[in-house]
């Protein structure tokens, strides 16, 4: 009983604190953004996404990344979607998206059905956040609620793209930087790597982890339990030293098809397949991390309490808004 008044409170206060950062007219974002101008709005994203999920699980997790690689570059405008048109060079053709990123059409379609809806009223970027907390919710995690009123970019950052998105084989104290330079703390470092307990992998991103016997420490964190071995050799036969770069793996072994807590199980036993999962555990000298990945592998209600919060402070990384920018008609272009 003690325990579960403690969680409330806790719930409360995070509700709270995220009312008093995000809101209610002060900042650039508002829940009912949408209210009046386009009522069907959640129930249209929702239902889209429900269905595309239902035919491919795995899109819960690329729509999920689509709004975290959208964030990153120059905020959460939608210049993740545009195509390379004009003077526009696209950020899916940069190191971290290509090959990579997936979930466009689905966007495309959704996009297409709110102008039937409401003509050029809802912004890509909105949709893009809106998307992202359904995926979640579809495969059993947390929702919350999302604030709105983003415009979309009127142009796309190439180099902001390979600049921003961190690479999965940086260190942990570039992780932390480059979360810092989005006003993300640590914190929300370890709670929105969780998003790791859905979704896979290609080889080329793990290959490295694999293969370096001591990647970032591991070997002395591990070695002693000789857990990291059999792990490693899954891996390696997925993973050949050269070659099949665009094989997958999931990113969580356990229960990779749903959203859950055991991200943080794996890490604590070795089993994170990105060499950023990896370091949160190798790498954090303080142990300040590993109580954190602790008290979510052991605590899944606190774990989608952070992680709705964490998701809302994304959210709300450089919003474009009033008169900057526009509504995309389509948002893989700039209106001509
Ligand atoms: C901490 C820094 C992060 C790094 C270095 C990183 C890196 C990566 C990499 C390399 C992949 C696999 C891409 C591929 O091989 O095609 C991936 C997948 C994924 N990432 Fe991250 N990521 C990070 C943080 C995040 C965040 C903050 C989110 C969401 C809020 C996220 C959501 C996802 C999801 C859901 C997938 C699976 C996508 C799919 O299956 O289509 N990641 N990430
Ligand atoms: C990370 O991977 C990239 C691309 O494979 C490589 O060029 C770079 O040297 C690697 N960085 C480190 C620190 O290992």
């Amino acid at each position: 009983m003690e325990h579960r008044g403690r969680i409330f409170f806790l719930l409360v206060a995070m509700v709270f604190l995220g009312t008093e950062a995000f809101g209610d007219g002060d900042g650039p974002l508002v829940l009912d953004y949408y209210k009046e101008k386009c009522p069907l709005l959640e129930e249209i994203v929702r239902h889209n996404v429900e269905v595309a999920v239902f035919k491919d699980p795995r899109m819960a997790a690329s729509l999920l990344r689509l709004h975290f690689h959208d964030c990153f570059v120059m905020g959460c405008d939608a210049s993740v979607l545009l195509d390379s048109y004009g003077g526009i060079t696209s950020e899916k053709q940069a190191g971290p998206n290509i090959n990579s990123l997936r979930g466009f059409e689905v966007i495309d379609e959704i996009k297409y059905l709110l102008e039937e809806a409401c003509p050029g009223t809802v912004s890509c970027a909105d949709i893009l956040a809106l998307a992202a907390r359904d995926s979640v919710a579809s495969r059993g995690g947390p929702s919350w609620n999302v604030w709105l009123g983003r415009r979309d970019s009127l142009e796309a950052s190439f180099s902001g793209a390979n600049q921003f998105i961190p690479a999965p084989n940086s260190s942990l104290e570039t992780l932390i930087a480059n979360f810092k330079q989005q006003g993300l703390d640590i914190g929300d470092l370890v709670t929105l790597s969780g998003s790791h307990t859905m979704g896979k992998a290609r080889c080329l991103s793990f290959r490295q982890r694999v293969y370096d016997v001591n990647f970032r420490g591991e070997y002395e964190l591990y070695d002693k339990y000789r857990r990291f071995t059999s792990f490693r050799r899954i891996l390696r036969s997925i993973c050949p030293k050269s070659g099949r770069n665009n094989d997958l793996a999931p990113l969580d072994f356990m229960t990779p098809a749903r959203f859950d807590n055991h991200y943080y199980v794996n890490l604590l036993q070795g089993k994170g397949l990105l060499g950023s999962d990896t370091v949160l555990v190798t790498q954090d000298h303080q142990g300040e991390i590993l109580k954190q990945v602790w008290a979510y592998a052991t605590d899944e209600k606190l774990f989608f309490a952070s992680f709705a919060n964490s998701m809302v402070k994304m959210g709300n990384i450089n919003p474009i808004t009033a008169n900057q920018g526009e509504i995309r008609k389509n948002c893989r272009f700039v209106n001509t």
